[in-house]
């Protein structure tokens, strides 16, 4: 017990106070990592999903323009990959090896507590209930950061190869993955700078997570349970070493193979595919004039067949492009329009069809749909 409570010399307050310890360097080592990513991520992310407003051009020229952003982004998007591989790593040796509990995981109680903190807040209740190591905020904020994390590797990855992706999903979800990937975005960003801030930085300005430790008056506002345990000597002891060895010897093989599979899955992640999609094409920040700097030399057939899966042309022109039915039958395999003919047409929007800006689909995607085209 000695080494967990401690005196506090730095306290503001008239008389020092104990403080307890919360998390070990290792946590806090991983804290900054997400910290650092999460960060980065939303900065060079956000601008690339409100391409069109004039904040997010200066934000994108300020960071060196659009193809350093989305290669920063790549890379930070892999770090934070690499990060989740090790905490899971982690997780499953302090469940399984040392045997402790899994204190993240809300069950019942937690919505006892919301309702006795409810109650105490309304003053219907005397008593601030008594929260346990990691109460119902943190259990929420843990889980949402592991479910938001999902949910921007799956919809980054369908972003990322978008061929591999419409190899066996509809063409369209490539561009939902999109609207998914931008929406979740900007929902964790604004619960990090609302419930976050609010409760570790406003509410209480809480130095746990860079200091390791907690002091007495907000150990007993947020995790009364946990501290009466600690006074009591009750804590987590580890397994004997000999049950240790014992379990690290089907851990270690374990957590050899599974990391393993799971590096390789990240490394074949990021370098399966050249072909993401663009979201927002270098022109639309750099360039004002309309000259085409892209020449049908560039285009991909392979790349080509999924940008147009993943654009709506199909409605009008026909599955592959062999004309739609009735009076819009106009056929644009195999063109004989020039690539330059071609790019004037979809930006002019012909008739019925609507004018695609550079924001709705890049030069060099239509490079990419015109050798596809070239090639049916
Ligand atoms: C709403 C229906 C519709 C959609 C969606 C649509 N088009 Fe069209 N498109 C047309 C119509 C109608 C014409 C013919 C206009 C005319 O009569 O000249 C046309 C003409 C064209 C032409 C000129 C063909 C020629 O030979 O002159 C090109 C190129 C073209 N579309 C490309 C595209 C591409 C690429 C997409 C997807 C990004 C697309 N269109 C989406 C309706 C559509």
């Amino acid at each position: 017990m000695a080494e967990n409570v401690q005196s506090h010399p730095a306290t503001p307050v008239a008389e020092a106070q104990e403080s307890y310890k919360r998390f070990g360097p290792g946590q806090r080592f991983e804290h900054i990592v997400l910290l650092v990513t999460f960060s980065g991520l939303a900065l060079t992310g956000l601008p690339q999903s409100f391409a069109e407003h004039e904040w997010a051009k200066v934000m994108i020229d300020v960071m060196g323009g659009i193809e350093s952003i989305r290669i920063i982004h790549r890379i930070l998007a892999t770090i934070l990959m690499a990060e989740a591989i090790y905490h899971g790593g982690l997780l499953t040796y302090k469940l399984f090896v040392l045997g402790r509990r899994a204190t993240m995981i809300p069950g019942l109680r937690d919505i006892r507590d919301v309702l006795q903190w409810i109650a105490f807040n309304l003053g219907l209740r005397r008593e601030h209930p008594h929260l346990p190591r990691y109460n119902f905020g943190e259990k929420v904020e843990y889980l949402a950061v592991v479910w938001g994390t999902v949910i921007m590797v799956i919809t980054g990855f369908m972003m990322w190869n978008p061929i591999a992706t419409t190899n066996f999903l509809p063409g369209s979800a490539v561009p939902a993955a999109r609207v998914a990937h931008s929406a979740e975005a900007l929902l964790a960003v604004l619960s990090i700078v609302t419930w976050h801030m609010w409760n570790v930085h406003i509410r209480r300005f809480n130095r746990s997570m860079f200091t390791g430790r907690l002091p007495h008056d907000a150990m007993e506002e947020e995790h009364a349970e946990e501290l009466d345990q600690i006074l009591a000597g009750q804590i987590d002891e580890d397994p004997s070493p000999q049950t240790i060895a014992k379990r690290n010897m089907y851990f270690f093989p374990y957590a050899f193979i599974v990391g393993t599979l799971l590096v390789l899955g990240l490394l074949f992640f990021v370098t399966f595919e050249q072909t993401a999609i663009t979201t927002v094409d270098p022109a639309v920040v750099v360039q004002t004039d309309q000259t085409l700097e892209v020449s049908a030399d560039e285009g991909n057939a392979e790349t080509g067949a999924a940008v147009w899966a993943s654009l709506n042309c199909s409605e009008c022109h026909g599955d592959n492009a062999q004309g739609g039915e009735g009076r819009l039958n106009v056929a644009l395999a195999n063109t004989a329009l020039s690539f330059e003919d071609f790019v004037a047409a979809v930006r002019r929007g012909p008739a019925d069809m609507k004018a695609y800006s550079v924001l709705d689909v890049s030069d060099l995607d239509l490079a990419h749909l015109y050798a596809w085209l070239q090639s049916q």
